[in-house]
């Protein structure tokens, strides 16, 4: 077995190998991969679905409009920023013409979300929108029906907090909003449990 196979790997080490990765076609039309940003030691990840124009010039998730909108609930509702929590997308790079990820590119992407779950080993893990619900409860069920409680991650001590992405609540108003506040609301009482 090669000696790197031995060693566990740092998240930076991991994010590193990522920066190269050739493991499906949106590779081709990155600027960069967009791994994710945070503490490595945080209590709380969000999982959104993937980069967008400006993630993928700036190498950061959830810096454009919803990123500021999930930046602004995230300190009024759990009191924390992003710097004290951690931040990932379900697919590292940005699909073309911001289409949804296809289910060959999601499958090509899990290892390395896997890796960042298995690494930071989060207390609450809050998704948000359908891809990352339904890619980590493992459901087809849709977020509409699945947000509002909190689910266990199987295998682990952490829960799973399905929410609405932000960029469904900028375009559904106050109803969406005073949801996700809810929802976020349960993910600062879950880490503090
Ligand atoms: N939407 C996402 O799902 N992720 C980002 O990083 C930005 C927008």
């Amino acid at each position: 077995m090669a000696y790197s196979l031995l060693v566990s790997l740092t998240l930076d080490e991991v994010a590193a190998d990522a920066a190269h990765c050739t493991q499906c076609g949106l590779a081709r039309g990155r600027t960069q991969v967009v791994f994710g940003m945070g503490d490595p030691d945080a209590h709380l990840m969000f999982v959104g679905e993937g980069p967008g124009a400006e993630e993928d010039r700036q190498g950061l998730p959830f810096v454009g409009r919803s990123g500021k909108l999930l930046d602004r609930l995230m300190a009024q509702e759990i009191g924390l920023t992003r710097d004290q929590c951690y931040i990932a997308n379900v697919v590292k790079c940005r699909p073309p013409d911001n289409r949804d990820p296809t289910p060959d590119e999601v499958a090509a992407c899990r290892p390395w979300l896997e890796r960042q779950l298995a690494l930071i080993a989060p207390r609450v893990i809050v998704t948000l929108g359908n891809f990352s619900s339904k890619l980590l409860l493992d459901t087809k069920t849709g977020i509409t029906k699945l947000r509002g409680q909190s689910y266990p991650m199987a295998g682990t001590d952490a829960v799973i907090i399905p929410t609405y992405h932000p960029a469904a609540v900028l375009r559904g108003g106050a109803l969406q909003e005073a949801q996700m506040r809810s929802d976020l609301v349960r993910a600062r009482m879950a880490i503090a449990r």
